[in-house]
């Protein structure tokens, strides 16, 4: 992708009817950390998230705490989900309520095209319906319980509560014309839907034949009405998905439209086939451009299972940042497990990598080398003399870090470009070992090197400043003012990521003062 751009991300719009928990705020993050680099990379960027606040689940939440479906998302919405954003540092473009007059009126338009079309039906289904997940199930997606509250009911796999049956006279989508349209696009555009192994689930879904989809429900209200029949309400998910249009201007703002679809949606693999099936054959259906990709990201597991408020294993993400802090939040998470993949949670992990790679690897160095330049230099920043090899090596170190994490982003494995950026931590750290600036400080005959050796790594801390903005936007803050880099270069947000490797960007003079640590050591009990 050439800088520029236009990039469109989206998290899932997540339900309004419970309270945020660490699995939600993993989607966020990843999300962000894309929409900050790309941002930085210079592209036409937007980021969209927001909630999802339609269908029974909602409903019934409602009711059992004596309250509207209205009132009970928007109370959730300002005192959780918008707050979780402030918590997590998010820099989303906007939010989008599914109760929203903008949502709702769009989606109107939507269902009345493929109405008009031919692409919907009425006629009558019956099957297993999880209220957890919002969906019809197929009995490979439930298991019997042996033992426990629901001993000898069918219960869905993902939630481990029993389904419903239900059967009613539905409105229909005819998903199952798109099969053959479908398999060719994960076929000529392998990027479609990622990583490998989601991509050949939802192959091996779609090949074993597609139904048609119900899209409508008579038996509660709580939903946008069908257009030419009010006693319906749309489908929770048909009407969700549509989120990602509609805050861009569906049907409405064509200009903005067009700036910002397609989009390249992170959702976690359990909702994967929501939006790498049923989403673009609605586009298909509409004759709109499907997403350029569907990342399914892992789970996070706490004693080895998808972590979930239902089954009372949800970390509320304030209770990682109240110690941590946000940015640690987001380095750890976003560090720890390769993007795509499950990973398993724990408190000494992340205490453990907290303490080794932010307050001993990146913290360290930060404090270290501002304290040097204030020690030696009086705080101002040295010119460097003539470049040794072991110079030359921590610039094209630098450089490759550059290449490699931002390869690395435009694959999606967010993993590997902190990695890439991380060996410009090491290698500084190893450079300060082996240069020891404290000897040289000690003879005038060397204090130009002195200064080439403090040129270099204060530049490399520049540099990482840069490369880490997205991912740890606080410190790295903390750490552009300490090096008094604003005042030559501009803000931090606005330094281009991929001439992050230039070498030799922070002005000599520029006023460097001390930074208190970045990443303070923590004495945590495990809990
Ligand atoms: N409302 C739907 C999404 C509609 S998008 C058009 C929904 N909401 S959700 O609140 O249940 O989930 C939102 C996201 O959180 C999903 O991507 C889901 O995968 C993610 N996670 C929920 N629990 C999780 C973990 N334990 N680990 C990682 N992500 C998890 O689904």
């Amino acid at each position: 992708m050439a800088a520029g751009d236009s990039f469109y991300i989206t998290t899932p719009i997540f339900y309004g009817n419970d309270v945020p928990h660490i699995g939600h705020a993993y989607t966020e993050v990843a999300s962000d950390v894309l929409a900050r680099w790309h941002r930085q990379r210079g592209d036409d960027t937007w980021f969209l998230t927001g909630t999802d606040e339609h269908g029974q689940k909602i409903l019934r939440t409602a009711v059992a705490n004596d309250t509207s479906p209205q009132a009970w998302a928007d109370n959730l919405v300002e005192t959780a989900w918008k707050p979780l954003l402030e918590t997590i540092d998010i820099s989303n473009d906007d939010f989008i309520r599914t109760t929203e007059q903008r949502h709702e009126k769009a989606v109107t338009v939507f269902l009345q095209k493929l109405y008009d079309d031919g692409h919907i039906y009425s006629g009558e289904y019956e099957g297993y319906y999880c209220v957890g997940c919002e969906e019809y199930k197929q009995l490979d997606d439930l298991m019997e319980t042996k033992d426990g509250d629901y001993a000898g009911q069918l219960v869905c796999k993902i939630h481990s509560r029993p389904v419903e049956i239900l059967k009613e006279k539905n409105y229909f989508f005819r998903m199952s014309a798109f099969e053959d349209r479908l398999l060719d696009l994960y076929e000529n555009t392998p990027g479609f839907v990622q990583p490998a192994s989601v991509r050949n689930e939802i192959i091996q879904f779609v090949k074993q034949g597609l139904d048609d989809l119900s899209i409508s429900r008579s038996s509660f209200d709580w939903g946008i009405k069908v257009p030419w029949d009010d006693s319906h309400v749309v489908y929770v998910w048909f009407d969700a998905l549509l989120n990602y249009i509609t805050a861009v201007g569906y049907g409405v703002d064509d200009e903005q439209f067009e700036r910002r679809w397609p989009a390249v949606h992170i959702v976690g693999k359990d909702i994967a086939r929501f939006h790498a099936v049923i989403w673009p054959a609605m586009l298909m259906a509409a004759g709109l451009e499907v997403p350029k990709a569907v990342f399914g990201h892992g789970w996070l597991l706490v004693g080895g299972e998808k972590m979930s408020k239902s089954k009372l294993t949800g970390i509320a993400p304030e209770q990682i940042t109240d110690t941590f802090g946000a940015d640690a939040f987001r380095y750890y998470f976003l560090r720890a497990i390769n993007f795509g993949q499950d990973g398993s949670f724990s408190w000494e992990d992340l205490s453990a990598r907290y303490h080794a790679e932010l307050a001993n690897g990146f913290g360290n160095l930060a404090s270290r080398v501002t304290a040097m330049v204030t020690r030696y230099y009086g705080g101002v920043v040295p010119s460097p003399g003539e470049y040794s090899d072991r110079d030359l090596a921590i610039q094209s170190t630098l450089q490759d870090a550059v290449t490699t994490a931002d390869a690395a982003i435009e694959r999606l494995a967010i993993h590997d470009a902190i990695a890439a950026i991380w060996t410009v931590v090491d290698e500084l750290n190893g450079y300060i070992t082996l240069e020891e600036p404290w000897v040289l400080a000690k003879s005038d005959e060397t204090r130009e090197r002195l200064g080439t050796v403090l040129y270099t790594v204060t530049e490399g801390l520049r540099a990482l400043a840069v490369l880490l903005s997205p991912v740890i936007p606080t410190a790295t803050e903390k750490l552009w003012a300490s090096l008094g880099a604003a005042d030559g270069l501009g803000a931090l947000p606005e330094q281009s990521i991929r001439d992050a490797g230039r070498w030799g960007q922070l002005p000599v003079g520029s006023a460097v003062s001390p930074l208190e640590a970045l990443f303070p050591r923590i004495e945590v009990a495990a809990e």
